[in-house]
């Protein structure tokens, strides 16, 4: 397979390396891989002290001492669930990757709109009517396509990270899949790997739906000319605009939809069409004009429209939700898209949509066949009185999340990862350590941060925890405003927080990080159908799972911005794409909570990125 040099994004537009099917090559190189090492104990156990210095008072971290003590002791639970740990490991492709699904994703009831599901915001494309939307996403069609040939021929290339070859599972999970809600717990299915794969994707416009087929009969996928005249006769079709958004159930909490879907489904063409969207191959959502957006604020209006649709005014109901990739674009050159979480993480996604937005940049080459093509299919959906009452609910549902939710995109035009490189730190750190200041600087404490780490060195590897506040970032936060201290000691302590961050990372993409380490333990526990050990009663546990900051770097070759949610009702969302030479991100939080604003951290973290740079440049290094 051909080699890629970063995480998630060849570096130029890669050529499938052939053009029929290499079968074997996807399994050769997973059998490839190593198995995901669960840590030692007393690792794990000495490193999660040490995490909870800088987040928790003394006296409730002399408590949980003991309660590690007695947890790690010769004998005791902890060896017992470690034990279960290595041996699960032993006996299954990787102990974690189908717990974690489950647990984070699939057992998780808020609605996925938010909570759980990223947006994406692509730059704004030169189109600006409906003829030129209808053009691109005949084009973004098209590049899908021709990424999907990547993988359908094993042809995709493998990715790399640190000079390690990572899991490729993901790309194979996103096309083709979607969610299915369930009264308890979710499941997702995945319909590329059926004996009949799909051969169509759904388009949603205004609330309508539509199966449109993009292979020719002979197994070619359309041209974006095909794909054109198909999408006008969509559009042709589902002109007026009062349908019922019947997609707006997809926004649900997950027990209320579980239970609606199940009478949704009960009349047969429902059922029909609701399966039609489940099996396409992806679903593309065609929005009309982004409202609100102009000058500064237009990203941050974009994101909205990404994330949740902007309320049922706007585009909540012109969405699947539960389908694991939905492109959306608008007829003033919006553009970006949704995904489901359960099956995948960010890069895929992005390094999929890195390829579609190269692909509608090239001329169109291929020739479409002669003959007409059939008229794409609607989805109908009979609403009876009961499904129209949660229709009701789930839009009142919807507009109280939409107005809830603050969102600022930020493009950071000073700097990019250029300068911390110059100054030989790691940008992510860089970026991470401005974050913690700039919260320092607002709440004059540190809090439970979460940054996600790619476990993909590992077979079917997900994520771990990077935890960004260390006693090292606590140090450097704590002194950095501080007019008694000399420059030569805030640098010193920078430095040392930046790579105390370093080492995190690299510690959590080893395997060898805490976090999943402590979930497994607890779940192995309720499998032995023990008791839950104290060690995860403490409240201490509880605070450091409180993650007022959850974060996420989300790199791309496209000058995009992933965003998404707080995961606490009290804190952040934080999702940046570093740039060579600026630095993109988005900033969320709730309006309902009186201590946070999303505008005003991002502010923050402007000014704390300035800071840091500065001081780098004002204090000569070789005195340290
Ligand atoms: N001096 C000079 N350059 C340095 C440096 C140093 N000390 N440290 C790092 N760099 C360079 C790197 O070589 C790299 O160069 P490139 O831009 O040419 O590729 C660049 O700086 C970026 O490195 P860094 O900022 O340290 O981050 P990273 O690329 O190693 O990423 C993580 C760190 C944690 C984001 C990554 O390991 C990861 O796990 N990503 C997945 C996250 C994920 O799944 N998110 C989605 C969740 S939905």
């Amino acid at each position: 397979m051909v080699k890629t040099c970063a995480l998630g994004r060849p570096r130029h537009l890669v050529k499938p390396v052939s053009a029929t099917r290499v079968a074997g090559r996807y399994l050769t190189h997973q059998r490839g891989l190593p198995g995901l090492p669960v840590p030692p104990l007393q690792q794990t156990c000495e490193r999660y002290i040490t995490a909870l210095e800088p987040i928790v008072e003394a006296d409730e971290l002399t408590h949980t001492r003991r309660v590690i003590q007695e947890f790690q002791k010769a004998g005791g639970v902890g060896e017992q669930l470690q034990r279960g740990l290595e041996k699960r490991a032993g006996e299954t492709e990787n102990w974690l990757s189908q717990w974690w699904v489950q647990v984070a994703y699939l057992d998780y009831r808020m609605p996925v709109v938010v909570h759980s599901s990223p947006g994406l915001v692509l730059p704004r494309m030169d189109f600006r009517d409906k003829d030129g939307q209808i053009r691109f996403a005949s084009k973004l069609i098209a590049g899908v396509l021709y990424f999907k040939t990547m993988i359908d021929n094993e042809t995709l290339p493998v990715e790399y990270l640190g000079g390690k070859p990572l899991c490729m599972n993901q790309y194979y999970e996103v096309l083709s899949s979607c969610r299915i809600p369930g009264l308890k717990r979710d499941s997702v299915v995945n319909h590329a790997k059926s004996s009949q794969p799909p051969k169509h994707i759904t388009v949603v416009h205004n609330f309508q739906f539509f199966q449109l087929d993009v292979y020719n009969r002979d197994g070619t996928p359309l041209t974006a000319d095909q794909l054109c005249v198909q999408l006008e006769k969509i559009c042709r079709a589902s002109q007026e605009t009062n349908t019922e958004p019947v997609g707006i159930l997809t926004t649900q909490h997950r027990d209320v939809w579980g239970k609606s879907y199940l009478n949704l489904i009960k009349d047969k063409t429902n059922k029909e069409s609701v399966s039609a969207i489940q099996r396409s191959i992806f679903t593309l959502c065609l929005d009309g004009p982004t409202p609100g957006a102009a000058g500064e604020l237009y990203r941050s209006c974009a994101a909205v429209q990404m994330l949740h649709g902007g309320g049922t005014q706007s585009y909540s109901g012109n969405r699947w939700f539960d389908k694991t990739l939905q492109f959306i674009v608008g007829e003033d050159g919006t553009c970006g898209a949704n995904y489901e979480h359960a099956p995948a993480e960010g890069p895929p996604i992005v390094a999929l949509i890195d390829h579609v937005v190269e692909y509608t940049r090239k001329p169109e080459t291929a020739k479409s066949p002669a003959g007409s093509l059939p008229v794409p299919r609607r989805l109908l959906f009979n609403i009876t009185p009961e499904i129209k009452q949660d229709i009701e609910e789930a839009k009142l549902s919807m507009n109280t999340l939409a107005q809830d939710l603050d969102m600022r995109v930020k493009v950071f035009g000073h700097f990019g990862k250029n300068v911390p490189k110059a100054h030989k730190m790691s940008p992510d750190a860089f970026i991470q350590i401005a974050l913690q200041l700039a919260y320092y600087r607002k709440y004059r404490r540190c809090c439970a941060t979460y940054e996600s780490a790619s476990l993909r060195m590992f077979r079917l590897g997900r994520t771990d925890t990077i935890r960004s506040a260390s006693n090292a970032s606590a140090s450097f936060v704590k002194t950095f405003d501080d007019p008694s201290k000399q420059n030569l000691e805030k640098l010193d302590l920078m430095e040392k927080a930046v790579k105390a961050h370093r080492s995190y990372t690299n510690m959590a993409i080893s395997g060898q990080a805490i976090d999943r380490h402590l979930l497994g333990l607890k779940l192995q526990a309720a499998e032995e159908k023990l008791s839950v050990p104290a060690i995860f009663r403490d409240p201490a546990y509880a605070k450091a799972l409180h993650y007022h900051l959850s974060t996420s770097q989300v790199p791309s070759k496209t000058d995009c911005v992933m965003c998404f949610g707080p995961v606490v009702p009290d804190g952040y969302g934080f999702c940046y794409n570093p740039m060579e030479d600026h630095i993109n991100f988005a900033v969320s939080s709730f309006n309902s909570c009186k201590e946070t604003d999303a505008g005003d951290l991002a502010g923050a973290v402007e000014e704390a990125l300035l800071d840091l740079k500065r001081l780098l440049e004002q204090t000569p290094r070789s005195k340290l």
